[in-house]
């Protein structure tokens, strides 16, 4: 079976070589949305669950050429559906034009359920689909008129882990919280500090990463309540998951993170906890001007300062943000060795900040676009 594991833009390339180093096999990583491999349901099953940075694993069903809704029909009418989707299916569509001739989302949802439809009579023998049993969410993505007809095997976005239940000031999306840690070159046995920690999402990426946590175990993917998937085999895989963390635990650990509102670092404490990761993580409340080395983070061994200080993507916030990027240089120059990370939408950061940056990458946080700076 084929795979998609879709990824927003920056990510693909991590979410590719991520699936390499899991053993997928045919793994491609796609000019837009992400990458795609070959494999059965247990190795999409662990790709959702182990995946860090992915957004959602789909199951090819069909790729196809079509300039017309003839042409869109005909192409979803001829997938195999029963073989994937037992009689009592939900079955709801969603669909993405891009560059075609077909460029009518609603119009290409109705045709392909028509299509569906119409299919799946033939094959079950009946009239009507009520439509109650397990949910296989089509998704249909038309790019310069050629046609990706897929299910969605994860359901809820794989940036919800679970952990976080509280939104502070413009929270990280966990995929993007974990590709910061990933690309700063942070070593696990290093110190991370985040000085601008809000609700923690950097943190608890991290240790995750460090404690060989799979950061899909807690939560469900839509794939398990397909009744074609082997369960036994899927609870296996996930069993083993919470072994290896049970293992990891054990690891030390030296992630940590401040913030100036009280209110944030309370938000992060229960993340924290609800992450399985009560006293792994310290949190003070401090202003990061305040933060010195020995007092607060360790002389040795040099670690990683990884931040998300406010965008000031607003006319009226812009002068604050500016304040928090210099603050950030003066806070590097006191941690000498230490290396700084900061992801900002700031295009003055580096000015501000007082240096430029060894290295830069370019994400997007939501529709805003943002740079990660890289301080060595
Ligand atoms: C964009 S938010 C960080 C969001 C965080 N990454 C998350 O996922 O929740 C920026 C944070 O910087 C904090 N902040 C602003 N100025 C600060 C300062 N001087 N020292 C410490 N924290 C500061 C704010 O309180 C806010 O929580």
């Amino acid at each position: 079976m084929e795979w998609i594991a879709s990824a927003a833009f920056g990510m693909e390339g991590m979410t590719g070589r991520d699936l390499k180093h899991m053993g997928m096999k045919n793994v491609r990583v796609m000019d837009v949305g992400g990458a795609s491999f070959e494999g059965n349901f247990e190795d999409a099953f662990r790709a959702n669950l182990w995946l860090r940075t992915c957004d959602r694993i789909m199951l090819v069903m069909a790729r196809f050429e079509a300039r017309s809704y003839e042409e869109l029909f005909q192409g979803v009418k001829a997938v195999d559906w029963q073989k994937l989707l037992p009689a009592d299916a939900a079955f709801p569509i969603r669909a993405r034009c891009v560059k075609s001739q077909l460029m009518s989302p609603s119009d290409v949802q109705k045709i392909a359920k028509r299509a569906m439809v119409e299919k799946l009579k033939t094959t079950y023998g009946a009239d009507w689909f009520s439509e109650t049993g397990a949910v296989f969410q089509v998704d249909i993505s038309i790019r310069n008129d050629m046609v990706t007809v897929a299910v969605d095997a994860s359901g809820e976005p794989l940036s919800k882990r679970g952990y976080r239940t509280w939104n502070g000031e413009a929270p990280l999306r966990e995929t993007l919280a974990a590709a910061l840690v990933l690309q700063s070159g942070w070593h696990p046995w290093q110190p991370l500090h985040d000085p601008c920690c809000g609700t923690g999402t950097v943190l608890i990426e991290a240790a995750f990463i460090a404690l060989n946590r799979a950061p899909g175990l807690t939560r469900k993917f839509a794939m398990e309540a397909w009744p074609c998937v082997p369960h036994a085999a899927l609870d296996a895989i996930r069993a083993e998951a919470r072994k290896k963390f049970e293992e990891g635990s054990r690891r030390p650990l030296a992630v940590s993170g401040s913030d100036i509102n009280p209110e944030a670092i309370e938000l992060a404490t229960r993340h924290v906890k609800q992450a399985g990761l009560a006293g792994r993580i310290a949190l003070s409340v401090k202003d990061m001007r305040a933060l010195n080395p020995g007092d607060d983070l360790p002389l040795e061994p040099t670690g990683v300062f990884v931040a998300n200080p406010p965008y000031g993507e607003r006319l009226d916030n812009q002068r604050a943000a500016h304040a928090v990027a210099k603050q950030l240089g003066e806070l590097q120059r006191r941690f000498r060795g230490w290396k700084l990370c900061a992801f900002s939408a700031d295009t003055l950061f580096e000015q501000a900040y007082g240096r430029r940056a060894t290295r830069r990458r370019r994400y997007y946080n939501g529709r805003i676009e943002c740079e990660y700076r890289i301080f060595e």
